[in-house]
């Protein structure tokens, strides 16, 4: 009795902090309702009641994120506890649940449905207040076997612990103001200079004198730099021989895995996993800094619509929503929750802002879009990195409204800093001050005067801000207070990742060998790598194939090739240590099966093509033999074949920085193998590796299967053995669209309907949005992808079809079953139209997905509660709100082939 009125009573007293607005994190993604994944409970009970039929199970599902810190930090040291308190007050039951290490939970409990008992959730975690919060099972649920409710929860500090952060902040304050008071101007301009020395170029231009520089105090950072042998002794300079010893931040482009290559950027976004992209940061940002780094030039997060940009490997796609989800599990993955951790390394978004715009998809080519677009469809995923806890920003190539990003002001102060609250600090990309001289706003002294005022803090490799801004002081043009804002937004992510405590706290030499390329890495690489596969074809009978007894011919210059399966912007990885598709498929089956094997053609013989890619590290060597006797090898071999599987696709040099194509098709030598194997009258399976979506109208008229496999890194070749053998299936779902021909493009799945919509059914209407030679429709759409097994959606169950206010929710249901003969995995896509709005609409937009795992012949039923917060857009006055009227809820496996029903929504 007194425990109940305690209980009672706190309630009352403590402030329940269940946010959902303000401090906004999506989970549904995340925490995957497989019945299997709950975190056990310990259970203290004084009675036992047992199930009845009028038992409902509650599933509570949410992270638990500190209020403070805009719900960038999440709280992993918690007691949760629901508590039930029957009314009678004969028992109490409490079942403790702790969260998983990203702060989730995903927890069940049982009532009985008349209740006869109180429900409680009492979470309590050290340094915060204790959050105490009545569950009510909503009356509309009651029905429901399973009852799912997700609660972001945010925890207030507790007064200690508040008082813990402000000691925090001033002892930062203070030896931030300490170490400044003794700065002289050239020292603080020093600290804005990044220089780039060591492995990798990737500019026109290199540093020179570093070591010099750095003894006159003249360099805050250095990149491209990286072991705990070779950054010592540049920290160690830093350290013993200059006059005010300030340690030197290390920054390296990890993008996809540091030594132990996971898929491009690209394919990881295709796993539609955010578990596996969050960990696969973690286990990024764990190598890299047991390799002396502490600062990663990723996630990049530029939304993309032009399969020509050689860069579209490196992002997310084309979608804002799930390039949101995406760009916030990169950076907790590497910053985890402390970044003074040994372990974590401070996270840089890129490229800010815009960058994946360009003009006719020509790299630094032109951007130009207007505000509304650029806020519906562009900003997202930046604002979502920040929002998560990004400690820098890197600034784009391009020019944002005819200013280039680097001296932008309206991008770097408006919109980062006022509106978005931004406190870390930004650097440019690679000498992108110097280029505003070419992009014509004037000489370098003016340009980096112009970019240190827009708001950056450190220039990358050009040392315009070395140079010149002493000199645009003397001469009135700039103010020392901005120099000192500058410098002190370095000092800060310096001290923030512990660099004053101990400057080589990430020079551990004992490091590399435990926690680099381990075992459980590449494992987890292997992971990543079938879950990133897409399968674009099956003709259902061929694939998988059966591991013994069968004569494959496995064919394709990339077939038993090592040297391109790591991608581009591969960091660290070592391509020698990749596992090819030749070596994964014997490993796997090789004793009870027949594998022959011949490469069929060169990866590119176009002479203009293999100059570029060899100029820059390609190594593309040309087969001695003809085409015709390559092909001829391929024939013979397959003849004496019951399949072929076929690995082909891009070199990795033809996608990444600076590798844009305007045809984006197969080279025409894999074509012509292609064409021949394909008269052998054999299945043929193509095992693609590219770094873009390609055109493949002919192949996918003509082969057996397709299995996208992007390039896949470390453990390449054992994981496509895994998929195409069946012991993994592929549940991969594309995030960019694959268009039927290049002249499509841009062809993007949330693209306006225009006031003359094209319908496929009056095939000769003329005064459409249309060509004349090809349909308007994608070869592959967005959120497209096949699977082993096939999945059968109910149609849609809404729980009400009018609503009315903020606060209603649309709890949309649907049924999905496993009609196929094996285990897999599904991606239910959940989409919305507003038909009729103030400004223009895209037809559909992403909002929520879940990924779920099923067993043959097994349903489970998928909901998703709608609020008004997924109706919402930006209006002409950039206002992002949402309006009353018709909305179509859609649901399906991708982005086209949907169920759809229409509800009305007032205010
Ligand atoms: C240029 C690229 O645009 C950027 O992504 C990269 O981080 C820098 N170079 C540093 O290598």
């Amino acid at each position: 009795m007194n425990r109940l009125l305690f209980f009672i009573f706190s309630f009352q007293l403590f402030i329940t902090q269940i946010y959902t607005e303000q401090c906004e994190l999506t989970l549904n993604d995340e925490t995957q309702l497989t019945f299997n994944t709950f975190l056990q409970a310990k259970k203290f009970c004084s009675s036992i009641s047992l199930p009845t039929k009028n038992t409902r199970r509650i599933i509570l599902t949410g992270r638990l994120v500190d209020y403070t810190t805009r719900c960038k930090r999440s709280i992993t040291d918690a007691n949760i506890e629901i508590i039930h308190i029957q009314s009678d007050l004969r028992s109490v039951c409490h079942e403790l649940h702790h969260p998983d290490s990203r702060g989730s939970y995903t927890l069940s409990t049982f009532v009985t449905i008349p209740s006869t008992e109180r429900l409680f959730l009492r979470i309590t975690s050290p340094g915060y207040e204790t959050v105490l919060k009545e569950i009510i099972i909503p009356s509309s649920e009651k029905r429901q076997k399973n009852i799912i409710l997700k609660w972001q929860i945010a925890l207030t500090p507790s007064q200690e612990q508040i008082e813990t952060y402000q000691q925090q902040q001033g002892r930062m304050d203070s030896t931030i103001d300490d170490l400044m008071s003794k700065m002289t101007l050239e020292e603080k301009i020093g600290q804005l200079n990044l220089v780039t020395v060591g492995f990798d170029v990737t500019g026109p231009i290199v540093s020179e004198n570093v070591d010099e520089n750095i003894r006159l105090g003249r360099i805050g950072g250095v990149f491209n730099t990286f072991t705990p042998k070779a950054v010592r002794p540049l920290q160690e300079l830093a350290m013993n021989h200059t006059r005010l010893r300030i340690p030197l931040i290390f920054g390296y482009d990890v993008i996809h895995g540091h030594r132990t290559i996971f898929p491009i950027s690209l394919g990881m976004s295709t796993t539609w996993d955010m578990a596996s992209i969050e960990t696969s940061a973690r286990i990024a940002a764990q190598e890299a800094t047991a390799d002396g780094l502490n600062w990663v030039f990723s996630p990049m997060v530029d939304i993309a619509r032009d399969a020509r940009w050689g860069r579209i490997s490196e992002g997310a796609g084309e979608d804002p929503w799930l390039g949101s989800q995406i760009a916030a599990a990169m950076i907790r993955g590497y910053q985890g929750s402390d970044l003074t951790q040994s372990n974590t390394a401070m996270a840089c978004v890129k490229h800010f802002a815009l960058y994946g715009g360009a003009e006719a998809g020509r790299d630094y080519n032109t951007v130009d879009m207007s505000r509304i677009t650029m806020y519906q469809y562009f900003l997202a995923p930046y604002r979502a990195a920040i929002d998560a806890g990004a400690g820098s920003v890197m600034t784009s190539f391009n020019e944002v409204d005819s200013v280039p990003a680097s001296a932008n002001r309206w991008l770097l102060q408006d919109l980062l800093r006022e509106q978005w609250k931004f406190n870390g600090f930004v650097v440019t990309d690679y000498t992108s001050i110097n280029e505003m001289v070419d992009h014509g706003i004037g000489d370098l002294q003016e340009v980096s005067a112009r970019a240190l005022d827009a708001g950056v803090d450190m220039d990358m490799v050009g040392e315009g801000f070395l140079k010149t801004l002493n000199k645009s002081f003397s001469e009135g043009k700039i103010k020392e207070q901005i120099i000192n804002q500058a410098c002190r937004r370095i000092l800060e992510a310096k001290y923030k990742l512990g660099l004053f405590d101990d400057p080589y706290r990430y020079c551990d030499d004992s490091r590399p060998d435990t926690d680099i390329f381990t075992n459980e890495n590449r494992l987890a690489a292997r992971d990543f790598a079938r879950r990133s596969f897409v399968l674009l074809k099956t003709d259902r009978k061929t694939l998988p194939l059966a591991r013994s007894n069968l004569n494959i011919a496995l064919i394709g210059p990339l077939a038993d090739d090592h040297r391109n399966l790591i991608g581009s912007w591969s960091a660290a990885g070592d391509w020698r240590q990749s596992v090819s598709v030749r070596e994964g498929i014997n490993k796997l089956v090789g004793s009870q099966t027949q594998i022959l094997y011949a490469k069929g053609s060169n990866l590119v013989e176009d002479e203009y093509m293999l100059k570029q890619l060899n100029a820059h590290g390609g190594e593309i060597e040309l087969d001695p033999r003809t085409p015709e006797q390559m092909i001829a090898e391929a024939v013979e071999i397959s003849t004496r074949s019951d399949v072929i599987v076929a690995v082909i696709g891009e070199s990795q040099g033809m996608t990444g920085e600076a590798a844009s194509r305007v045809d984006i098709g197969l080279p025409e030598c894999q074509k012509l193998l292609l064409k021949a194997l394909f008269d052998t009258g054999k299945p043929v399976v193509i095992v693609l590796m590219n770094g873009r979506p390609m055109t493949l109208k002919w192949e996918q008229e003509h082969a057996a299967a397709i299995l996208e496999t992007w390039f896949a890194g470390t453990e390449a070749g054992n994981a496509i053995a895994e998929v195409l053998f069946g012991l993994y299936n592929p549940a991969g779902k594309l995030t960019t669209t694959f268009p039927q021909h290049v002249g499509q493009i841009p062809l993007y799945y949330n693209h306006k309907n225009t006031g003359r919509p094209f319908n496929a059914s009056q095939f000769t209407d003329k005064y459409k949005s249309r060509y004349l030679d090809i349909p308007n429709e994608p070869l592959y759409p967005f959120g497209y992808g096949l699977s082993y097994t096939t999945f059968n959606f109910s149609s849609i169950n809404v729980d009400k079809t009018e609503l009315r206010g903020d606060s209603d929710r649309l709890t949309v249901r649907v049924l999905i079953r496993n009609t196929g003969a094996y285990s897999g995995e599904e991606v239910i896509q959940l989409y919305i139209s507003d038909p009729a709005a103030s400004v223009t609409r895209a037809v559909r937009e992403l909002k929520n997905f879940k990924k779920i795992y099923l067993r043959s012949q097994q349903s489970e039923e998928i909901s998703f509660v709608i609020t008004t917060e997924d109706l919402k857009f930006y209006n002409t006055n950039l206002d992002y709100i949402w309006e009353e009227g018709d909305f179509i809820i859609h649901v399906g496996p991708d982005s086209v082939n949907t169920q759809s029903i229409r509800v009305k929504w007032l205010k």
